[in-house]
């Protein structure tokens, strides 16, 4: 039974106050929600992680690092350990998310550190994959999410799998406002899973989940969502606006029921 997930990105947005409002809304929102057939986290800047934690005690909606380094602890400037982001009530973290990639310049190789140390340390990683726009026009879509999948999940065995969420996320479509159409999305997540199956087996392909991102709103989460293969979004901008947030958790819980 894989239950949806939405994920809500912050990035490097908010500030003490507003984060904390944010987080406010959101908890008193989300334990409303009957039934919450869905898992929702968030994932604010690192310097509001433990207040925005504290805000969602007890509300149900987890928190997520959108990032982390691999090694245990050391001389390693700027960097946050897994260690530390348990410490402070952290469940999931991203990993290779396309602005680490292609604006910091993380490679598939770290990125595959970082997949492996999250599972070892009792993080859950969300592996990020996605093509440039240059590389759907050439139609190489496929070629470099093979590549991000394969690379990023090299040496992990199906038990760890079961650790790992996908996020298929266009670089195109992020944060510019144009949304891949559910049928897109749809194709890129059928062929993740049988790419997974071949890597694999059938199972470990079913059970995980594969969210979309890339201008996830409030007005095409649901066409999205309602594609056999989307489990759930990880939505950026439209995750700072408590309202439009909602709007979307609702969607996703409409369309897919766990059964
Ligand atoms: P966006 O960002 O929803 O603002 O496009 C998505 C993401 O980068 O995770």
């Amino acid at each position: 039974m894989k239950k949806p997930f939405v994920a809500g990105n912050w990035k490097m947005n908010t500030n003490g106050h507003t984060s904390m409002d944010l987080a406010d809304r959101l908890a008193s929102a989300f334990t409303e929600l009957a039934g919450r057939n869905v898992t929702v986290a968030v994932f604010p800047p690192f310097v509001y992680l433990q207040a925005v934690g504290k805000a969602l005690n007890g509300s149900g909606i987890a928190l997520g690092a959108q990032d982390v380094y691999f090694e245990p602890d050391g001389a390693f400037t700027g960097e946050i350990s897994i260690s530390m982001l348990r410490d402070i009530g952290c469940n999931y973290c991203l990993c290779g998310h396309s602005e680490r990639r292609h604006v910091i310049g993380e490679t598939d190789g770290l990125i595959r550190k970082k997949v492996s140390a999250a599972i070892s340390g009792g993080l859950l990683p969300i592996l990020c994959v996605g093509e440039l726009l240059e590389e759907r026009k050439a139609s190489r879509t496929n070629e470099v999410v093979t590549r991000q999948i394969k690379e990023g999940l090299s040496g992990l065995s199906a038990e760890k799998l079961a650790a790992v969420i996908i996020a298929y996320e266009p670089v195109w479509a992020i944060g510019t406002g144009l949304t891949a159409t559910p049928q897109q999305a749809q194709e890129v997540h059928d062929f993740i899973r049988k790419l997974l199956s071949q890597m694999y087996n059938q199972r470990s392909a079913e059970d995980i989940r594969i969210l979309y991102g890339g201008s996830v709103k409030p007005d095409n989460a649901a066409e999205l969502m309602g594609q056999k293969d989307v489990d759930g979004v990880l939505v950026g901008g439209a995750s700072l606006k408590a309202n439009d947030f909602l709007v979307i958790i609702r969607a996703v819980m409409r369309f897919k029921m766990p059964v």
